[in-house]
């Protein structure tokens, strides 16, 4: 492997560093300012890393790393619309569809963020529509009911920003998600729905994705069944979508389709007409507002020094952890309830980007890439899985993501909340000696005592928002994304394609008849098992 990371300088030294990182109390000890040297703060939102297992020799290092992978070069070339998705051969450009109005970013002699902002308009037209209640149904009633048809970035982005969000949303639309192609999620969403006044938004950037076409296929017969004459559809359907023609030939009206472009990758697409729901619920102004804070992030990716470049930092944090402290999953915990689907947001954005296994030449890469995400909004999953954080025999970092002000107005759950998420880190940084747990328990067997003991040293980070608004979001959905380019750079990996769950689809194709027959190979008597168990079950 000629040019592979692994094999450099610099990559040996940070792993002789790490075999002897002082511990974190250790770390303390010896700088007494090492909140100072460990923190950063950019579009609002403070980073503080000084509980992570790193000395200022491993950053610099770190540092080093990037730019030894060229992650200022990569970035420009990125934000400069060079097609760096190669095995797509597609310029990654959501950074445009933040761009303020006046500006332009041409691509292939064509003003793109023109398209953007005749989008943004067509948008912005359609939901004040809804929301104002000129937009009526088949029966001449305003829409009361949104039901966005989607899945992964389709579903998760809008889903995630919507909750977050609740407080900003019009109190008479009530909106629901669906994208499973299991049936109960759409019977679910449709038992409670009145078709005069439900509008479905099918979003899907290729519309080609069998569970959201099986969906809208549901709902549109749904519609039919209660009523609702074919040349009214068009008042309850609309796509977001790439592929124009593939949604007008499911029979949706061209004007009702929202189109975006293949320059958005699918989990990189809540920026773009795949927002429509998010714009709907909170208001074309909010969602601008979401725009516009993940726009100042690009900014502060594009131009801040590496050493205070807050996706920088948090990718080599991340780098670190996984190669070189040997860290495999990060959990996030977000403080605040309604940032409850932000795991499962960035489980996609991280796993499906950098979830990859050959270098961008196509050579199995040596080392990990990304990290296993998990999480649980706090203080919820302190009672669920953080034992094994605290306790548990593989080390797990974590991100904390705290909001400081209290708009619910109680302050005392505020106060609880902010002292919860503090505590934690405190606790996986300091833990409790054993001595520690012999003066609280008195002169007890260590074998007794040994279940009480903390050993501490976990590494995490913490996030602070000053509030929850549509533009914190969007800084903070932005930090994300660029942290995830950035590790993808460090690794040599393509970030934005997703070749890994094409396999599983098309083997869904071939067993769809749940015939023991439709398996094909002579070796595999589990699924062939399995599907003959289904068909016995089904004659019970
Ligand atoms: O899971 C693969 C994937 O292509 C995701 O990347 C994407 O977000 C999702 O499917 C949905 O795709 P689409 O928006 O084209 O329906």
């Amino acid at each position: 492997m000629a040019h592979s990371v692994s094999r450099t300088p610099l990559w040996c030294l940070l792993q002789q560093r790490a075999t002897h990182m002082p511990s974190l109390k250790d770390l303390f000890k010896a700088d007494p300012q090492r909140f100072n040297h460990f923190s950063a703060s950019a579009c609002g939102i403070l980073l503080d890393y000084s509980k992570q297992r790193m000395d200022t020799t491993a950053k610099l290092n770190l540092l080093a790393l990037a730019r030894q992978q060229q992650v200022e070069q990569r970035r420009d070339a990125m934000l400069r619309g060079e097609a760096v998705n190669h095995t797509e051969n597609r310029a990654v450009l959501h950074t445009v569809l933040r761009l303020p109005k006046e500006e332009s970013f041409m691509l292939n002699g064509q003003n793109i963020a023109a398209d953007v902002h005749a989008v943004l308009t067509q948008m912005r037209e359609f939901a004040n529509a809804v929301r104002e209640g000129r937009w009526l149904g088949y029966t001449g009633k305003p829409i009361r009911t949104i039901v966005n048809i989607g899945i992964g970035g389709s579903d998760l982005g809008p889903q995630m920003a919507c909750i977050a969000l609740a407080p900003w949303s019009q109190k008479n639309l009530s909106l629901h998600f669906v994208s499973n192609v299991d049936g109960r999620h759409v019977a679910d969403a449709l038992a409670n729905a009145d078709p005069e006044t439900t509008l479905f938004v099918v979003a899907s950037k290729t519309f080609t994705t069998m569970e959201t076409l099986t969906n809208a296929k549901t709902a549109r017969e749904w519609m039919l069944a209660h009523g609702c004459p074919t040349d009214q559809i068009r008042q309850h359907f609309v796509a977001l979508s790439t592929n124009v023609k593939a949604a007008e030939a499911f029979g949706i009206a061209a004007e009702n389709v929202f189109p975006f472009w293949n320059w958005a990758g699918g989990r990189y697409s809540m920026w773009s007409a795949i927002g429509l729901s998010i714009a709907l619920y909170i208001g074309p102004d909010r969602f601008e507002e979401m725009l516009a804070g993940a726009h100042e992030m690009d900014l502060h990716f594009a131009h801040a020094p590496l050493e205070q470049n807050l996706p920088v930092l948090m990718a080599l944090i991340g780098v670190w952890n996984i190669n070189f402290l040997g860290l495999q999953a990060l959990s996030i915990a977000p403080y605040h309830q309604r940032m409850t689907r932000l795991p499962a947001y960035l489980q996609q954005l991280e796993m499906e980007s950098n979830g990859k296994s050959v270098t961008r030449e196509g050579q199995r890469v040596d080392y990990s890439t990304s990290a296993i995400l998990f999480g649980e909004a706090g203080t919820n999953g302190q009672h669920a899985y953080f034992q094994l954080l605290h306790q548990g025999a593989t080390i797990i970092p974590t991100d904390f993501i705290v909001v400081a002000d209290d708009d619910a107005g109680l302050a005392s759950h505020n106060q609880a909340l902010l002292a919860n998420c503090f505590a934690q880190s405190k606790a996986m940084a300091w833990g409790k000696t054993l001595e520690e747990v012999r003066q609280e328990l008195g002169d007890q067997p260590d074998h007794v005592l040994a279940h009480r003991v903390f050993e501490g040293n976990r590494p995490t980070s913490t996030l602070m928002l000053d509030a929850l608004t549509p533009r914190s979001l969007g800084a903070l959905i932005a930090l994300y994304e660029h942290k995830v380019f950035v590790q993808s750079v460090i690794w040599d990996i393509n970030a934005f394609d997703q070749w890994g769950v094409e396999l599983g689809k098309s083997l869904a194709q071939q067993l769809i008849s749940l015939d023991p027959a439709a398996v094909r190979e002579p070796e595999d008597s589990s699924t062939r098992g399995l599907l003959q168990a289904v068909a016995r079950s089904q004659k019970l």
